[in-house]
């Protein structure tokens, strides 16, 4: 029972682990969220007022940048999230103001308009993973790291933080994250109590799904200072890193055909369960993308290269699938579904709302804490969409978590998110 300790950080987990198969909506309801990534607004021209925000508790916004030597987590595009005008922006000419626009400006009104709606700043992510075992080495560095991701959460109107690394490699790294998350808690904390009215500002972390990497993740040590696992249940299998065909993010393993299933979801919330003090607290990540191997002649067999993407080779939108002229399968047993046209041996891994449906069942049963996706940008509209589709086989809005968000701000160096308090405090 190394989780005891832990648990008595917290009050809710103790109702889940007495019946830890009790049907969460019941008890606290579902965290429904997504990743916003930064760069969306580009190419993708996918916009934070895209959202489908009413249907959510949930932003997870993707990525800030830490700074290697420092330890500093920074804004890694302050174009996207902190400057550009959205079309309904009204900008101030008021001498030395200093206004909020871009993103996270949209997110705060987001945030005004569904009180039960939290944005989280996402720190690391695959491109800046090289990042943070230096960063996070030394205990002056990761004061300034703990320092600096208070100031964002402060200054842009958040109400959490999100540790990506991709991926702590030993003991060593393994201690420095939970001596930066521990800090990174009790920073909150303190600034909490005197400036939030004692709002619980949430860390999150993204956390892997393959076993050698989550072996070295020092989860149960962390878990006291962690509100959610956002479990990265997919990217099992592609055309970059695999040897045959497979299933990009599978519940379960493969009898018939285990060349198909490097990875398996069940496996990693069997280990995540065993080291938190409640599976409630794992939320299920969802792929809102498919991967395409070229030249196969079907499922778990060997490929030659990537096929089609959408924006690099061998990665597919959802909303673009299936492709043309190719046929869809499911494996119930698995839980997964592909694509493959046998005129090109193109094979598409990716999530058809029957399967997405399916793990929404999975998840339900393993009284896990949610899903979320990766991410809102390729994500279809209407009867197909997979955030609806996931959305109502959880119950609809009605079954998600309820949780007020925090405007208040007093320190924030914004004037349009430093001047909501008295809004908020109206609430
Ligand atoms: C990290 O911080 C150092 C020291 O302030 C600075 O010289 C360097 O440019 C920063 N690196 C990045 C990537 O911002
Ligand atoms: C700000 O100044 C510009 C140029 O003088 C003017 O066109 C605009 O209407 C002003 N905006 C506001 C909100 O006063
Ligand atoms: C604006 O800021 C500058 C530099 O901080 C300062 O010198 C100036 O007095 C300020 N002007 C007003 C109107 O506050
Ligand atoms: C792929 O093949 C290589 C070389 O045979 C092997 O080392 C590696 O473990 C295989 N990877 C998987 C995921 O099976
Ligand atoms: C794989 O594709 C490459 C380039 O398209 C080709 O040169 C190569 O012969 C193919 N390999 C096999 C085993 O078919
Ligand atoms: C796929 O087929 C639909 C309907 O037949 C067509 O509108 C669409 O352009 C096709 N897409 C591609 C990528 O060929
Ligand atoms: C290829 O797939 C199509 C559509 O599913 C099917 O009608 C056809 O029989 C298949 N051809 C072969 C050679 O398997």
């Amino acid at each position: 029972m190394h989780f005891i300790s832990s648990v008595l950080l917290f009050s809710t987990p103790l109702i889940a682990l007495a019946a830890p198969f009790v049907d969460h909506a019941s008890t606290k309801g579902y965290e429904v969220g997504t990743f916003y990534v930064n760069w969306a607004i580009y190419g993708r021209q996918h916009f934070v007022t895209d959202l489908p925000s009413t249907k959510l508790t949930k932003v997870n916004y993707a990525f800030a940048n830490i700074n290697a030597t420092t330890g500093e987590v920074f804004l890694s595009d302050p174009w996207a999230d902190v400057q550009f005008h959205y079309p309904t922006d009204v900008v101030s000419n008021i001498t030395n103001s200093t206004i909020l626009y871009g993103n996270f400006n949209q997110l705060f009104k987001l945030k005004q308009q569904n009180r039960n709606l939290k944005t989280v700043l996402s720190v690391g992510g695959w491109s800046y993973r090289g990042n943070f075992k230096t960063a996070l080495a030394t205990e002056e560095t990761r004061e300034v790291f703990a320092q600096s991701a208070l100031e964002l959460v402060m200054d842009l109107g958040l109400d959490g933080f999100d540790v990506d690394w991709e991926y702590p490699e030993d003991e060593t790294d393994a201690a420095n994250l939970v001596e930066a998350v521990k800090r990174l808690r009790e920073l909150f904390d303190e600034y909490s109590a005197e400036h939030a009215d004692g709002y619980h500002f949430e860390i999150t972390i993204s956390a892997p799904a393959g076993p050698l990497r989550y072996s070295v993740l020092p989860i149960a040590a962390l878990d006291a200072y962690v509100d959610e696992w956002n479990l990265m249940a997919f990217d099992y299998a592609g055309p970059g890193f695999s040897n045959t065909t497979g299933h990009l993010s599978n519940v379960y393993p493969s009898t018939s055909n285990p060349a198909s299933t490097d990875f398996n979801t069940a496996q990693a919330i069997a280990y995540y369960t065993s080291h938190i003090s409640s599976p409630s607290k794992i939320i299920l990540g969802m792929p809102l993308y498919g991967r395409s191997f070229a030249h196969t002649t079907g499922m778990g067999k060997p490929f030659n290269g990537s096929g089609d993407g959408t924006w690099e080779a061998g990665v597919l939108d959802y909303k673009f699938l299936p492709l043309n002229g190719s046929t869809v399968y499911t494996d119930r047993k698995v839980v997964a579904s592909w694509s493959y046209d046998n005129r090109t041996g193109q094979l598409v891994t990716y999530d058809t709302p029957e399967i997405q449906t399916l793990k929404t069942q999975y998840l339900k049963r393993e009284g896990l804490g949610g899903a979320w996706w990766w991410d809102s940008s390729s994500d279809s509209t209407g009867e197909t969409s997979l955030v609806n589709t996931v959305s109502e086989a959880l119950g609809g809005v009605g079954v998600l978590k309820k949780k007020e968000n925090c405007l208040t701000y007093p320190g924030s160096k914004y004037d349009n998110v430093r001047g909501q308090t008295a809004v908020a405090r109206r609430h």
